[in-house]
């Protein structure tokens, strides 16, 4: 007999904390009901501040009208079509407004996936049949995502793959030029870092996975989940020389930095660097699930039909968000805004650093335009810190060590009390960061409110010792 339930339950988040997967971790316990611009609503009413934007995505806010009613109309039109049986406006639509922002102009063929791990799956797959070659190299610190390709590849958390090894064969990886990645001092340059890491890639390609058997190496220009730290260009194109020298695939992964985070269509763009494959996702869509691979089609004319491919790849409805997203982006002059809204940031939090009760707390200010990330550094007092024999980032005389990210160290601790005082904010990497993934469009009024608030929980913290 078919039975229905009659009885819907009455506390909705006992009814989730019961049944949805445990492995799902989280950092609010409400249930989020509504999304307006840089806001968003929970059940209990009570309205936040989203310096997050769902990790880079809202970049243009919530339910931004123009992009959601592009999708309510295309909802109308036509939901689906499998691309293997036939294309679709919107998905030519699409690709038409894309070619123009490319950071290069041999850019040129696209595929379109819903989920940014999806879209590395694809490049790792792409790099290794256009070499024929198997092996791929990353960076110390990466994040690329949750499937077993992507999962391989990311090197930022050991919790994303712990347990079930072994992964995807023939990755190596070498060091981001991020000073903890090295043990370096915090104030090493860009220069030293660069090279350091391009030293590390010569003699990974001398001693462990020769030329001939690399397909790709795989970067982020801004590593996000590692710890918002951003690529030096002579980094890049370092990278891009040796790719040259070898044939090898540079693919750049642009999921978390791309579509105006950082102040470009692309963060890559600013080093001059030519990705032979960039994947991008999140901002693409602002909240609709799409993501993309992108590359010269001297190449993907190669591939044979059918090696690219799935049931919801570039979705129609997807698909015409993201048309609206970019004329959003333009027509609205959203670069702008995130510049100079950039600049209110980064003085915001240097003026924090260099305050003379806090700013001792205060390990590093880095980032890229609205990509932003604040490293605390950690009281010798704490428990939860790198080992002190090793960590070269502070002098031996310093009474703090780089901290790692421990419910009980600074970061966690600010991001929760700036959540309590209306906020949302994330931290990131193992290191103490707090990443700052404000709207593009935000307000300079919201601006101030979301840098008082940091700042007001960091002071508390602090105090509270
Ligand atoms: C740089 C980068 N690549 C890939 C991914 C994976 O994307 P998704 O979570 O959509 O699978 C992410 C997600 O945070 C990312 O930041």
């Amino acid at each position: 007999m078919l039975t229905t339930n009659t009885n819907p339950p009455q506390d909705l988040h006992e009814f989730g904390v019961k049944h949805v997967n445990h492995g799902v971790g989280r950092i609010t316990e409400g249930i989020m009901v509504k999304g307006e611009g840089s806001y968003v609503v929970y059940d209990n009413g009570s309205r936040m501040l989203d310096f997050t934007c769902g990790i880079g995505v809202t970049n243009l806010g919530h339910a931004h009208p123009i992009v959601s009613k592009a999708a309510a109309d295309q909802c109308m039109q036509l939901v689906h079509s499998q691309c293997s049986i036939a294309l679709h406006e919107p998905y030519l639509r699409l690709i038409e407004r894309l070619i123009p922002v490319m950071p290069d102009p041999s850019l040129d063929s696209f595929f379109f996936w819903n989920s940014g791990s999806e879209a590395v799956e694809a490049a790792l797959k792409m790099a290794k049949l256009f070499t024929n070659r198997q092996n791929i190299i990353c960076m110390q610190g990466a994040y690329h995502g949750r499937t077993f390709g992507a999962m391989a590849v990311t090197k930022s958390k050991t919790i994303y793959s712990a347990g079930v090894h072994p992964l995807m064969p023939g990755v190596y990886s070498i060091p981001y030029p991020y000073w903890h990645q090295s043990n370096l001092p915090v104030d090493t340059t860009a220069s030293v870092l660069s090279a350091n890491s391009l030293y590390q890639l010569e003699l990974l390609l001398a001693q462990q996975t020769s030329p001939a058997d690399t397909a790709a190496i795989i970067v982020e220009p801004v590593l996000g989940e590692g710890g918002y730290v951003p690529a030096p260009a002579e980094f890049l194109q370092g990278l891009r020389k040796i790719c040259d020298k070898h044939g090898i695939m540079l693919i750049i992964d642009e999921v978390q930095s791309g579509f105006g985070r950082t102040g470009d269509w692309f963060a890559v763009t600013e080093s001059g660097v030519r990705p032979d494959i960039l994947i991008m996702a999140k901002g693409l869509g602002n909240g609709f699930p799409i993501s993309g691979i992108v590359s010269r089609r001297e190449l993907t004319d190669k591939l044979k039909p059918g090696t690219m491919g799935g049931t919801y790849a570039g979705n129609a409805v997807a698909c015409a968000a993201a048309v609206a997203v970019n004329k959003v982006m333009v027509e609205e002059n959203v670069f702008e805004n995130a510049r100079a809204r950039s600049k209110e940031l980064f003085a915001a939090l240097n003026a924090l650093k260099a305050d003379p009760t806090i700013g001792s707390h205060i390990l590093d200010v880095r980032g890229k335009g609205l990509m932003v990330g604040v490293e605390f550094a950690t009281p010798k007092t704490s428990e939860h810190h790198f080992s002190s024999h090793s960590a070269a980032s502070l002098p031996a005389s310093s009474p703090y060590h780089p901290g790692l990210n421990h419910p009980e160290n600074i970061a966690s601790r600010v991001a929760k009390k700036c959540i309590e005082k209306g906020m949302l904010i994330l931290t990131t990497s193992v290191y103490e960061v707090i990443r700052f993934i404000p709207p593009l469009n935000v307000t300079e009024e919201d601006m101030k409110k979301g840098c008082a608030i940091f700042a007001e929980s960091v002071k508390e913290v602090v105090m509270e010792g």
